[in-house]
């Protein structure tokens, strides 16, 4: 039985809530360009038999990561660029929050031997929203679910989808 929303994790604020809540459980998942780590943390408190892999593109950031996560049974952290940590690494799916569209799209056309491997994909760009959406709907990704917090007077679009099979 999950405790009450806010009890656990009452440092999340809208924009990565929504992401947790739209997140599927199960695992093992991966949060691409973690930084703070407080959503993978926040996963692994949710569901804590989960298994997550949270990645930093650069040394430096994965030092932060390393710390903001410290010792938490659950979280591994890999370092590299966007999809690449991930490659060889048994995963249901990954959360892509808090950057630009442009650098999304990029991420996913470059790992997509990764995300053909995939169940579900998780995106919350801070920008270029519309050119995202544009190229998720080209490249035939299926919308399972989506959100749109609020925090700070600004929108979030968030959207949960599933990669084109085959
Ligand atoms: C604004 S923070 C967002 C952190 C967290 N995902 C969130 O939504 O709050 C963006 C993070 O993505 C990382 N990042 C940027 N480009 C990346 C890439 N190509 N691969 C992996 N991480 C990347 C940055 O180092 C930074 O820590």
């Amino acid at each position: 039985m999950p405790p009450a929303a806010g009890a656990v994790w009452p440092r999340l604020r809208p924009r990565l809530r929504a992401c947790l809540d739209l997140a599927p459980r199960g695992g093992p998942v991966a949060d691409v360009g973690s930084a703070h780590g407080r959503l993978a943390l926040a996963l692994v408190r949710r569901e804590p038999s989960l298994a997550v892999v949270a990645t930093e593109a650069r040394a430096g950031p994965a030092a932060e990561l390393r710390r903001g996560v410290a010792a938490s049974a659950g979280i591994v952290i890999a370092v590299g660029p966007g999809l690449a940590p991930l490659r060889g690494r048994p995963l249901r799916g990954a959360v892509i929050a808090g950057m630009g569209g442009r650098t999304i799209v990029a991420i996913l056309a470059d790992g997509d031997d990764v995300v053909q491997g995939l169940s579900w994909v998780l995106l919350q760009p801070m920008q270029g929203t519309d050119l995202l959406h544009t190229w998720l709907r080209r490249h035939r990704f299926r919308l399972r679910a989506a959100a749109r917090p609020v925090e700070g007077g600004r929108t979030y679009p968030t959207v949960l989808v599933a990669p084109p099979c085959g």
